[in-house]
C-alpha cells in the first residue's frame, strides 16, 4: 500500500511508486548557502522591476562550468517580494534561445497575465505587466511555463521566489530579516552528466527526471551559518518530480507556520514535513536550546544531510513567536457539506498521463467556473495495474483549501491556503476553490514531465 495515510506519517521517499528512485548524496557542508538576492526596484523606469529569462554558467564543481539558466543571473532568480494589496509593472524579457513565459505560482493574478502555456514571449522579446498581490502574506514562485519544455527549463535552472509580504507578520513577531532570520530554501535534486553538465536531451525521465545530487538554492554540498536564535525558513520544493520528507537530525520538532498560499490557522509542531514538488510551507526552527557541541541538519526521510547547519549564536536569547489561533473555524460547516461540482481524474505514468482522460489541447476548454463563485472539486488518483503513483495536483488563478482526504479532515498542517495538492494513489481528495479574477487557466499535476506530456486541462473562469 502506498498510501501516505496523512502528510505527517512520511517515510514516503523509499516507497515512493516511481521506479528506482536515485538516493541523495549528502551534503558535505563545503559551501556557504547561496541566499538569492532580493530584486531592486528600478529607479526612472516606467516599470518597478525587471525579471530577463538568460542562460549562463555556473560553477557548481570547482573549476568546471555548467551551463544552466537564470533569472538575471545564471541559476534560479532574485527574490521578488511585493506587498500586500501593492501593485507593480514587472519587465519580462527572453534572452533565451527558445521561447519562454513567465508564470507568477500562486498568485491570483488574470489569466492574461499568468503566463501559461500559451503566452509565450519570443526570444528577444519583452512585455511589461501588471501584478497585484491581492491575497494574503506567502511563499510564492516564478518559473517557466511554456508548452512541453518547462520541465527542461526549470530543470536548467530557471526559477524564482516570490513573496507576497505584510505587516501583519511584525505584529505576530515572526522573522522577518531578509537572509538573516528569514531565508528561503529551494530544494532540488540534479542528474549531471559525466563532464559535470545538465543534458536534460539525454538525462530526462518520463516519470520526472531525479537526481543523485541535492542542490539547495543552486549551492551543491551548501551548509547555512546560523546566527539568530529563532529562524524561519520558506521551504519550497522545486524538484522537477522528487517528493521530500524533511525533518532534523537530531529528531527535533519545529513549528510549521504556512502553507503554500498562507499563514496556517494556528502554528503546529512537527517532526516532519513533506512536500511534492512545487509544494511551499514556512517553517520556523529554534537553535537556542543546542548545545555547543551538538550538530544539526535538515535530512530527508533515508537520513541524508540536505542542508547542515553551523550554528553560531550572536545571543542565544530566544524570543518565541506569538502563537496565534483564528477565531472562524478552518471550513464551515455549510464548506463541509457543499455539494462536488467538478471532478478530476488523474491517471497514468510515463507519457501515458491523462486528466478525465485526456490529454492537454490547447484549442479545448475542459472545464468552466464562474468569477468568485466558489465550488467544490474532488481529485480523484486513480490507480492503474502497477498501482499508480503520487501525482501533485496545482490549479493555476486560486489559492484553495483542502476540505478532506478520502472523507477525512486534513491535518493541521495543511490548514491553510493551498495551490498544489499531493494527491496519493487511490486517493480522493476535496478541495474548495474560488477563482477570484477572470481568463483561461490551466490546471495539472506538477511532476514537470507529466505536465509536458500533457496531463493538464484547461479551465475558462466567466
Ligand atoms: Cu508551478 Cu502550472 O505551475
Ligand atoms: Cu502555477
Ligand atoms: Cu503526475
Amino acid at each position: 500500500d502506498q498510501s501516505m495515510g496523512g502528510m505527517n506519517q512520511g517515510g514516503m521517499g523509499s516507497m515512493m511508486d516511481h521506479g528506482n528512485v536515485p538516493s541523495l548524496a549528502s551534503s558535505e557542508g563545503s559551501n556557504e548557502l547561496t541566499i538569492p538576492p532580493l530584486l531592486e526596484k528600478q529607479q526612472g523606469q516606467n516599470y518597478d522591476y525587471e525579471v530577463v529569462a538568460q542562460q549562463g554558467t555556473t560553477e557548481f564543481y570547482k573549476g568546471i562550468s555548467t551551463e544552466t539558466y537564470g533569472y538575471n543571473g545564471d541559476l534560479l532568480g532574485p527574490t521578488l517580494t511585493i506587498e500586500e494589496g501593492e501593485k507593480v509593472e514587472v519587465k519580462i524579457t527572453n534572452d533565451l534561445n527558445e521561447p519562454t513565459t513567465f508564470h507568477w505560482h500562486g498568485l491570483e493574478v488574470a489569466g492574461e497575465i499568468d503566463g501559461g502555456p500559451l503566452d509565450e514571449i519570443q526570444p528577444g522579446e519583452s512585455r511589461i505587466i501588471t501584478l497585484e498581490a491581492d491575497q494574503p502574506a506567502a511563499t510564492l514562485w516564478y518559473h517557466p511555463h511554456v508548452h512541453e519544455m518547462t520541465a527542461e527549463q526549470v530543470y536548467r535552472g530557471l526559477s524564482g521566489m516570490l513573496l507576497i509580504d505584510s505587516s501583519d507578520k511584525e505584529e505576530l513577531a515572526i522573522p522577518n530579516d531578509y537572509g538573516v532570520n528569514d531565508i528561503p530554501l529551494i530544494f532540488q535534486d540534479r542528474l549531471f552528466s559525466e563532464d559535470k553538465q545538465l543534458n536534460y536531451n539525454q538525462l530526462m525521465d518520463e516519470d520526472g527526471t531525479l537526481g543523485d545530487v541535492s542542490i539547495v538554492n543552486g549551492t551543491i554540498n551548501p551548509k547555512l551559518t546560523i546566527t539568530k536564535p529563532i529562524m524561519r525558513f520558506r521551504v519550497l520544493n522545486g524538484s522537477n518530480a522528487r517528493n521530500y520528507t524533511f525533518s532534523l537530525s537530531n529528531d527535533a520538532s519545529f513549528t510549521q507556520i504556512a502553507s503554500d498560499g498562507s499563514l496556517l490557522d494556528e502554528p503546529v509542531e512537527i517532526q516532519e514535513l513533506t512536500l511534492a514538488a512545487s509544494e511551499r510551507a514556512e517553517i520556523l526552527i529554534d537553535f537556542s536550546k543546542l548545545t555547543a557541541e551538538e550538530s544539526l541538519a535538515i535530512i530527508n526521510d533515508e537520513g541524508v544531510e540536505l542542508l547542515p547547519f553551523d550554528v553560531k549564536l550572536e545571543d542565544a536569547t530566544a524570543n518565541p513567536t506569538e502563537k496565534w489561533t483564528t477565531e472562524e473555524p478552518f471550513l464551515t460547516p455549510e464548506e463541509k457539506e457543499m455539494p462536488i461540482e467538478k471532478n478530476i481524474e488523474l491517471f497514468g505514468m510515463m507519457d501515458m498521463v491523462t486528466i478525465n482522460g485526456k490529454k492537454f489541447d490547447a484549442d479545448r476548454i475542459d472545464l468552466r467556473q464562474e468569477q468568485g463563485v466558489t465550488e467544490v472539486w474532488e481529485v480523484y488518483n486513480k490507480k492503474d495495474m502497477m498501482g499508480g503513483m503520487i501525482h501533485p495536483f496545482h490549479i493555476h488563478g486560486t489559492q484553495f483549501k483542502v476540505i478532506s482526504r478520502d472523507g477525512k479532515e486534513v491535518d493541521p498542517s495543511e490548514q491553510g491556503l493551498k495551490d498544489s495538492v499531493l494527491v496519493n494513489p487511490g486517493e480522493k481528495v476535496k478541495l474548495l476553490v474560488t477563482f477570484p479574477e477572470k481568463g483561461v487557466y490551466v490546471f495539472h499535476c506538477h511532476i514537470l514531465e507529466h505536465e509536458d506530456s500533457g496531463m493538464m486541462g484547461q479551465i475558462e473562469i466567466y
